[in-house]
C-alpha cells in the first residue's frame, strides 16, 4: 500500500507541474491581457483532484491520519480553480488578473500542501 500511496504521490505531483507549468508558458502574454488556459492547465488540475480523492481513500484504508481539515481547504481551493479553468478554456485572451487568480490559487495550495 505505501508503495501505491508513493505512486499516486508522484501524479499527483505530475498533476501540480502540468498546472503550473502551463500557468507559466502564459506569464510573458498575461501582462498584454493575452494570456490563455492551455490544456495542460485543464488536465493537471483534473489530475490533482482525481489522484488527491484516490490518495485520501488509500491513506484511510492504510490506516493512516489524513488532515481532513488541510484536505478540505485544498479541496475548496482547487475546486475554484477548475471551475476557472474549464470556464475560460475556450477563451483566447484572458484579462491579466483573472488569469493570475489561476496562478496564484496553484501557488497558494502548494504552500498549503507544504507548509500546513
Ligand atoms: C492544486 C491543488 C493541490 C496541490 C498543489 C496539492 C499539493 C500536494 C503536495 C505537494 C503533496 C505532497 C506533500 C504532502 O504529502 O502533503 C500532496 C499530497 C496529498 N494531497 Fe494534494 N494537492 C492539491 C489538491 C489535492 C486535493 C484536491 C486532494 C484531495 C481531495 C489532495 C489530497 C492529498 C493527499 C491525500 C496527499 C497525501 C498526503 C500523505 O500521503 O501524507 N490534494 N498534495
Amino acid at each position: 500500500m505505501e508503495a501505491l500511496i508513493n505512486f499516486f504521490v508522484a501524479l499527483h505531483i505530475i498533476g501540480i507541474g502540468a498546472l503550473l507549468g502551463g500557468f507559466m508558458t502564459q506569464m510573458k502574454v498575461m501582462g498584454a491581457g493575452e494570456a490563455r488556459i492551455v490544456p495542460a492547465m485543464l488536465h493537471g488540475a483534473l489530475t490533482m483532484l482525481v489522484t488527491g480523492v484516490l490518495l485520501v481513500g488509500f491513506n484511510e484504508m492504510d490506516d493512516q491520519a489524513v488532515n481532513n481539515v488541510k484536505i478540505a481547504v485544498k479541496l475548496a481551493v482547487l475546486v475554484v480553480i477548475l471551475v476557472l479553468v474549464y470556464v475560460k478554456r475556450d477563451e483566447e485572451k484572458l484579462p491579466a488578473p483573472l488569469f493570475g487568480t489561476v496562478g496564484l490559487l496553484t501557488i497558494a495550495n502548494i504552500l498549503i500542501a507544504t507548509m500546513w
